[in-house]
């Protein structure tokens, strides 16, 4: 994939984008731990911000931003990058461009839990380990920080 033909975009809870980044994190993150989201789980995607990157009107990858109450703190989660799509420098598009509009909002500091398995490509992304192992959706977890 070159990646100078793809766009990456904030959308809306409830648009026709979420419902693709939907199927996306669906298929990326919990298909493969056998689990499916429930209405609660996706709760807060109501308030939260929408982040993915395009090929064209096909989400490609996505995250979610929770800002955190009152700090200058954003939570990352469900980063997922299509199979077809992973180790083609998709993620890293996403997750720089993500940090860069984040700054302009004000931001300073950026948490998230990392799977096991994602923990290289956060640290190739400058993030940090902080703590010990803890288990979230069945799997071991750990959390990192970046400063922004
Ligand atoms: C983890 C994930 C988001 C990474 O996105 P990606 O598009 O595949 O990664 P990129 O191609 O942008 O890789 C960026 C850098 O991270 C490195 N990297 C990515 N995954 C890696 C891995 N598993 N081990 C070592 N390095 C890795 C790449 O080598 C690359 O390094 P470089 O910049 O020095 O060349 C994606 O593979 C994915 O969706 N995985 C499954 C779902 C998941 O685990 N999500 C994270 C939940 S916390």
């Amino acid at each position: 994939m070159n990646l100078s033909l793809l766009s990456t975009v904030w959308f809306d809870y409830w648009s026709s984008k979420y419902y693709q980044s939907l199927a996306l994190r669906n298929q990326v993150l919990r298909k493969p731990i056998h689990l499916q989201f429930s209405n609660e789980q996706l709760t807060p995607d109501k308030n939260d911000w929408h982040f993915g990157v395009f090929f064209q009107t096909e989400c490609l990858a996505c995250l979610i931003i929770s800002p955190l109450n009152g700090l200058n703190v954003a939570k990352m989660r469900q980063v997922a990058v299509n199979e077809k799509h992973q180790g083609q420098g998709i993620g890293k598009l996403m997750v720089i461009e993500a940090e860069r509009l984040l700054k302009l909002r004000n931001f300073n500091e950026i948490t998230l839990h990392a799977r096991e398995n994602a923990i290289p490509f956060y640290l190739t992304l400058g993030y940090t380990l902080v703590g010990d192992w803890f288990t979230e959706v069945g799997i071991p977890h750990k959390k990192m920080i970046k400063h922004l």
